[in-house]
């Protein structure tokens, strides 16, 4: 290693983290079958699914399983024709664009769309990839407190800005609430705003078609950007937007994710597909989870946390203190349950936690044994 003040900075970082309870590290489960996972956001289960494997494995037969180059400018996998027109088919929208991931969605997207005239209004819980994007655009930022909308109301009203961009998370990673799209889209129209949301964590869970929150509230016609991935409920690796053709057409032309890297292998492209024609055809799944989570939640009581205002599968266990977070986290874990410790900066000072997901791949007894022993945490004893 060369001798550099960098070196000694990062040491000081490092020692600073681990002083303060905020050092992350990546976590090894061995191999152990017993564990309950409730850190994982294949929140279908889609992972394990014979019948999607089944289908992704016809869906490669006699393709390469390797990569060539950027969509831009190399022959790529038919499959991305066919999964940007079952896309568009889920969401109702003129076409789709998929990404290599929903991170470089956001990034790629944001960048494309916004410059230094434009002022995005962005949910201050909205994910880190949003304010990434944000960051690379150069545009002006203004945050609006979390689905707060008359800050959101007063914020746009009282902008001079030409061009205005509203973003926000349809259901919050960290949170597990909702957006209020319809009042969104209510601001947005009277203040000239286009609008972009991101169904990371809705799309395969909500609404009549599990299209996301969109579809559930209804006011899909109103959006000018659906954005998702395919690493959540399709429990595959990539990101979407469905969107009209005059977007898609300059998102080709401007995003950068899209453009200066290599495109998803065919292997993966055949996982999404399978998966979303799955789910389309399970549409039942996203409401029986939600119903399940609707149940844990009433029955998740204690003095030591509180489950916020979660309202679907995500579920945070509220315990302030990224100490006692680290030490529920513990506790969980010695009793065979795996959830990640969440604390700033993913979550404002304040108000660490363990975030739970529900899966479908939950038995009955599993839930039982989680409520159990949360129930039973005395709130320190790791
Ligand atoms: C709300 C939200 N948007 C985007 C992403 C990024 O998606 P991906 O994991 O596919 O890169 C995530 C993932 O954590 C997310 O929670």
């Amino acid at each position: 290693m060369n001798a550099s003040p960098l070196y000694d900075r990062i040491e000081r970082e490092i020692a600073s983290r681990k002083n303060s309870s905020l050092f992350r590290q990546i976590p090894c489960f061995g191999c152990s079958n017993d564990i309950i996972d409730l850190s994982t956001n294949s929140y279908l289960n889609l992972h394990d699914s014979s019948d999607v494997r089944d289908e992704a494995q016809r869906l490669s037969e006699g393709k390469q399983s390797g990569n060539l180059a950027s969509r831009i400018v190399a022959q790529y996998s038919p499959l991305f024709d066919e999964i940007e027109s079952e896309i568009a088919s889920w969401k109702n929208t003129e076409t789709a664009l998929v990404f290599n991931s929903g991170y470089a969605t956001n990034c790629g997207i944001i960048q494309g769309l916004c410059t230094r005239d434009t002022e995005v209004f962005s949910d201050r819980l909205n994910h880190a990839s949003i304010y990434d994007g944000i960051r690379l655009s150069g545009c002006k930022l203004t945050r609006y407190k979390h689905i707060d909308m008359k800050d959101l109301e007063t914020k746009c009203s009282s902008s001079a800005s030409k061009e205005k961009v509203i973003i926000t998370d349809s259901v919050f990673s960290m949170d597990g609430d909702r957006a209020p799209l319809s009042d969104i889209v209510t601001i947005a129209k009277k203040n000239h705003c286009i609008i972009m949301i991101d169904e990371a964590h809705a799309a395969g869970i909500l609404g009549e078609h599990i299209g996301g929150l969109a579809d559930e509230t209804g006011v899909g016609d109103e959006i000018d950007i659906i954005m998702g991935t395919m690493s959540k409920a399709l429990a595959g690796c990539g990101g979407y937007v469905a969107v009209s053709h005059i977007l898609r057409d300059y998102f080709v032309n401007t995003c950068r994710s899209l453009i200066y890297s290599t495109a998803l292998p065919h292997a993966t492209l055949a996982h999404n597909l399978a998966a979303i024609r799955y789910i389309r055809s399970h549409p039942q799944m996203g409401s029986n989870l939600l119903a399940v989570a609707d149940t844990f939640r009433t029955s998740c009581r204690s003095d030591y946390f509180t489950t916020g205002n979660s309202t679907t599968q995500i579920i945070p266990v509220i315990t302030g203190d990224e100490k006692r977070a680290l030490a529920l986290k513990t506790y969980l874990c010695k009793n065979r349950v795996h959830a990640p410790a969440i604390r700033p900066p993913t979550v404002p000072a304040g108000t660490s936690r363990v975030r739970l997901s529900l899966h479908s791949g939950l038995s009955r007894s599993d839930i039982e044994h989680i409520l159990n022993i949360l129930n039973e945490w005395n709130g320190f004893d790791a």
